[in-house]
Parts: structure tokens; sequence; C-alpha cells
């Protein structure tokens, strides 16, 4: 496997390039390490995300930043309709199902405006290098009164929660994820917390973006954040 990020964080062009050849890399083994890493709790926090869409059954969700499909699998699962989209071929390709699936940058999503009913996108924004953009691009997607639920990691402020999250996502995760999958990844991975804007210009980004009713909430200490959001009529 190859080393795809060094020292300093990309930006630009260059992220996005190197962004993709690094998931195009670890996605043979992306799940398995992935539910490793977080005990299986991810699988929760997204059944709930998908559940907080609040679609009837058969409504159509665009899956941003698909990977290899966790979060897709449970809109499926649920009785709605999925459909995948991803910078990564080899994320793509990683995935067993069967939705359908469009290699697209989330900045420019080669969809029709307002043919979706639903948007979920999971552990993706800090990837992002246009995430503006791709907000802007979530709500023309979507029709109006449509519903976006995004996953994202968090950072826990103090206390137990501050130096559990230290220990295993700043020391153990890039260590563990090293020997099971790519090691310049898993270094990757906790540093690129630092591209993540905050909660509340989070929030007023999904607002410039035409979304209203902007939902925050933690989960499990902090450890992850969840975004719920309308689209404007
Ligand atoms: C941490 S993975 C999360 C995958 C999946 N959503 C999940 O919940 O497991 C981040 C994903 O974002 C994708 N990604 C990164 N930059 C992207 C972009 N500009 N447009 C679309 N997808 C992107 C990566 O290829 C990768 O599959």
């Amino acid at each position: 496997m190859t080393a795809v990020i060094d020292d300093v964080l990309p930006q630009g062009e260059e992220k996005t390039k190197r962004v993709r050849a690094m998931f195009d890399a670890i996605a043979p083994r992306y799940e398995f390490v992935n539910h490793l890493l977080t005990f299986g709790l991810d699988r929760r926090w997204r059944r709930r995300a998908v559940r907080d869409l609040r679609l009837p059954a058969g409504s159509v969700i665009l899956d941003v930043a698909s990977g290899t499909g966790d979060f897709s699998r449970e809109v499926t699962t649920q009785g709605l309709r999925a459909v995948a989209t991803d910078l990564s071929r080899g994320m793509l390709e990683a995935s067993k199902d069967t939705v359908a699936k469009v290699q697209a940058d989330a900045s420019l999503l080669p969809f029709v405006t307002g043919g979706f009913d639903g948007v979920t996108c999971g552990y993706a924004l800090r990837n992002f290098t246009d995430l503006q953009g791709t907000f802007n691009e979530m709500a023309r997607v979507l029709r109006p009164g449509g519903r976006l639920s995004i996953l994202e990691v968090a950072e826990p402020e103090k206390g137990l929660w501050r130096f559990g999250f230290d220990l295993w996502f700043r020391r153990i995760v890039p260590v563990l994820g090293g020997l099971l999958s790519d090691r310049e990844a898993y270094r990757y991975l906790p540093r690129s917390t630092a591209y993540l804007p905050a909660r509340e210009e989070l929030r007023a980004m999904l607002v410039e973006a035409g979304f209203s009713g902007v939902n925050h909430r933690l989960i499990l200490g902090g450890l992850s954040q969840q975004f719920l959001a309308t689209r404007s009529a």
C-alpha cells in the first residue's frame, strides 16, 4: 500500500487528489478496520441518523461520500431507496451493495436539481476540499422539504471522554490502523479533524446553502456529532 499524505495537511486540488488516492488504497479493508476501531458503535449511529430523516418508505436518498456503503445499506434496510456517490472508485468498487453507484466529487454532483427526498453523509466533511460548495450541492439536489442527515467525528471538550479520545484516536488508532491497513492513512485520520470547522460555523454554512431547522447533537460524550436539517422551500 502507498503512503499518500505526509506531514503538512494538503489543501485545494492537492487535497482532493491525495484523499482520493488514500481511500482507493485503504478501500479493501476499510469496513473491517472501521468497525473494529469504533467497536461497531458507528452502525448504531447510522441507524438513528437514517431514522431521523423521518421520510416515508420508498423515498429516494442520495448517500454523499458513500464509501463502501455503510450508510446506503442502512437506508435500504429501513425501506428507503439509496443512490451512492463517492470520489473514490476504489471505495465504490469495494462495496458489495447493489444500489446505483456514481463516482463524483461531492462539490459537483451529477444529479438533477430537486431529485432527491433525502441526503445522508457519513464521516466525510473533513475530507471535502470545498465544504461550502458541497453543502450547496446537497441543497440543490434535494427537493424543497427534503431532509439532510450528517454524521461526523467530534472531539470531546474535557474530562474522561477527552482523555479517552486523545488516547484512543490520537495514539492507538494510528498504530492499530497501520498494522491492519495503511500506516500513512491512519496517521492522517486523527490529524484530519484540523480541517473541520467549529459546530457554529458548520451550522452557518448549512443555512447559507439553503437549509433551515438545522439541528445539532453530540453523540456518546461528544465522540461523534450529527447535523439534521431541512431543505428550505
Ligand atoms: C471516512 S470515509 C466515510 C465513508 C462512509 N460515508 C461511511 O460512513 O463509512 C470518507 C469518504 O469520503 C469520500 N470523499 C472524500 N472526499 C470526497 C469528495 N470531494 N467527494 C466525494 N466523496 C469524497 C472518500 O472517498 C471516502 O469514501
